[in-house]
């Protein structure tokens, strides 16, 4: 149990972990290749080192090595698209893992694989990816149809044109993967635009890739020839101070790095709506993302709307819109976000109960949650639920709070973020 009291502004900048969507990919990525590739600012947490492990499960060579700054460097091996190696895989807490790595692993013949994972993975539905992948040829074994673990018989794979149900950027992420192995086109045709990671990373590694209006269209191909990569900040990490920041008076802090694709700056959007004024300092480049330095300062906060094209732009922060929006003047209202209930907890009732429990006023529904702002939260305690997000967000609201706010479950931060609490004890001049 961690405690985290109410507290003074928050100021000074940092570096947030880098980023985990990106890192998972390139891992996996870095694996379908065959050339060694070196992997710069790799997330140093649970959930990717899971990808680390599996992919050298399947034959990839891995070798991690800590930089004189304390970042992970990593150098990877791959085993080539179509060589991976039988193996049981545990993707541990890890939904993109176990999403992505079937989509590759589907078209290798003649091997098979077992994906499964701890007791939250065990809930996580994997029929969003072996349904269409089946429509492929895929050879898939879920139990009860839909849930892992997950059995995968390699097989041939052909291209087909799939109009995903949701916007998932692992689902995408899925079938572009199995289609480099498939014969002919497959097109991956999105709801909605969810996070391009894997397109921006495919491209480079020299894939045949293009955007068609709302598809996105692979071609097959012999090899990748993955490039070395340096991951930015995440920004879903970085959205922790963000929000601490906004809610305590006095603050001023500059995140560093900090990813700035427009498919992951869904928060910001709706921040500044609410009255937040952040400021993108220092715009470049890495690792064919866009970064930027964000500065951001205490204000105060009106209520809005969130739903539509916005949702899988801010899928894992809208927990923290909840948080802010108890602090804002009005009602907010989430729509749209059923999604959230398929994540490492359930969403909509983990954030109402931990809301509720801090003297908040929040009514979920089956696709959001209604928040009226109540001015500010009490305090009390809350479970994280094995989430990392939830437990992160109980830190923030407790920093936030009248009286302080317990958190059972803490250690779950370290899925995407073992540092989180020393860098929040440095931002507030610890
Ligand atoms: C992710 C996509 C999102 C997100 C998850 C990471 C990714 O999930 O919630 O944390 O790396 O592709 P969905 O694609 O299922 O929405």
């Amino acid at each position: 149990m961690s405690r985290f009291e109410p507290s003074g502004p928050l100021r000074g900048s940092l570096r947030p972990p880098s980023d985990k969507s990106i890192s998972h990919r390139a891992a996996l990525i870095a694996a379908m290749g065959s050339r060694e590739i070196y992997v710069e600012s790799f997330l140093d947490a649970a959930d990717t080192s899971s990808t680390l492990s599996a992919v050298k499960a399947v034959g990839a060579e891995v070798e991690p090595s800590k930089t004189g700054d304390g970042e992970l460097g990593v150098v990877i091996k791959g085993v080539g698209l179509r060589d991976a190696r039988s193996a049981e895989i545990d993707v541990g807490n890890a939904g993109t893992l176990l999403r992505l790595l079937p989509g590759w692993l589907s078209g290798q013949v003649g091997q098979g694989w077992t994906l499964d994972g701890d007791e939250s993975i065990r809930r996580r539905p994997v029929d969003r990816v072996a349904v269409p992948l089946r429509e492929m040829g895929a050879d898939l074994k879920a139990r009860e149809e839909r849930l892992p673990p997950l059995h995968v018989r390699g097989a041939s794979l052909h291209g087909i044109t799939y109009e995903m149900p949701i916007a998932s950027a692992q689902v995408k992420s899925c079938l572009l993967f199995a289609g480099l192995l498939a014969e002919g086109e497959t097109r991956v045709v999105e709801p909605l635009p969810s996070r391009d990671h894997t397109e921006r990373m495919l491209l480079a590694a020299g894939a045949s890739i293009e955007r068609d209006g709302d598809a996105v269209v692979v071609q097959p191909t012999d090899q990748l020839e993955p490039v070395s990569v340096s991951v930015p900040a995440d920004i879903s990490s970085a959205a922790f101070f963000i929000v601490a920041a906004l809610l305590i008076e006095g603050s001023e802090v500059v995140l560093d790095d900090v990813n700035v694709n427009p498919t992951r700056t869904g928060l910001l959007t709706i921040l500044r709506r609410m009255g937040a004024e952040i400021g993108l300092l220092a715009e470049d480049g890495v690792g064919g993302e866009p970064i930027a330095s964000l500065r951001i300062r205490s204000a105060s906060l009106q209520a809005t709307d969130v739903g539509g094209p916005e949702i899988p732009l801010a899928i894992d922060e809208l927990p923290l819109v909840a948080l802010a929006a108890c602090f804002a003047e009005g009602t907010t209202t989430i729509r749209d976000a059923e999604e959230l209930r398929r994540k490492e907890s359930d969403r909509i009732e983990t954030v109402t109960a931990a809301l509720n429990a801090l003297g908040g006023k929040v009514e979920p529904t089956p696709d959001g949650m209604v928040i009226e702002g109540t001015g500010g939260l009490r305090g009390g305690t809350i479970d994280s639920h094995g989430d990392h997000r939830i437990a992160m967000l109980g830190a923030v609201a407790g920093l936030a709070s009248k009286e302080g706010v317990e958190v059972r479950g803490m250690e779950a931060a370290a899925v995407s973020y073992p540092g989180f609490e020393q860098d929040l004890g440095s931002l507030l001049g610890g």
